[in-house]
């Protein structure tokens, strides 16, 4: 970690040729030098069942290691039947788990969502923050991140291919760093 607040991000994605991996990567190019995000594999951990908390998958106690120790989390979404995809909604009930220990509990949050279409997953995103607003996440409010016609915006390497993308998606995630910030002094989570 080179930055001063360490930030996971949740990619909602499995894809090889993921759009949102890709709006990730462009983050990260853009995120101001106090940040270093980094994406938190998602696809490892076993559906989410409470029968396995008796023999901890490790997939599941890495993971949540992994965010207890972050400062804050990016969530990073497309939109699935106007919802999260299932990968990332069993990865915020695998952190959510076992009762009085979940990992979100007070830690920092942004949502950016994106799709193909027009909307750029503005169902997603929302439907997302009400999870997040159980979980006592403070999320980001302002701005707003729905990056519509994902495909045309950003390139196979996550550079911008519009110059309004680059401009807004930069202001999105220095937004996020002085959100952040206003937590800062409360330490990364340590597992007992
Ligand atoms: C989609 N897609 C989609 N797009 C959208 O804007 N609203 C939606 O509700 C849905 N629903 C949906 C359901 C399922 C099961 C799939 C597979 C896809 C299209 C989706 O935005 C598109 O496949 C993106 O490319 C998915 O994101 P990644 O994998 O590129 O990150």
């Amino acid at each position: 970690m080179s930055g001063q607040f360490d930030v996971v991000a949740m990619i909602g994605s499995l894809r090889r040729e993921s759009f949102t991996a890709r709006l990730v990567q462009g983050l990260i190019e853009v995120a101001p030098p106090s940040m270093s995000i980094a994406p938190v594999p998602l696809g490892e951990l076993p559906l989410y069942n409470p029968d396995l908390e008796a023999q901890l998958p490790k997939p599941w106690s890495e993971f949540r290691v992994r965010v207890l120790r972050a400062h804050a989390v990016l969530f990073a979404t497309p939109e699935y039947n106007r919802s999260v995809p299932a990968v990332l909604k069993n990865a915020i009930d695998v952190g959510s788990r076992p009762p009085g220990r979940s990992v979100w509990d007070g830690k920092p949050a942004a949502v950016v969502s994106n799709s193909p279409g027009a909307i750029g997953g503005f169902g997603a995103n929302h439907h997302l923050r009400q999870s997040l607003v159980f979980l006592n996440m403070p999320t980001m409010q302002q701005p707003e991140a729905y990056v519509g016609h994902v495909d045309r915006v950003i390139a196979a390497g996550g550079q911008f291919t519009e110059e309004s993308t680059r401009a807004f998606l930069t202001s999105f995630v220095s937004a996020f760093e002085r959100w952040i910030s206003r937590f800062a002094g409360q330490p990364a989570g340590q597992i007992g």
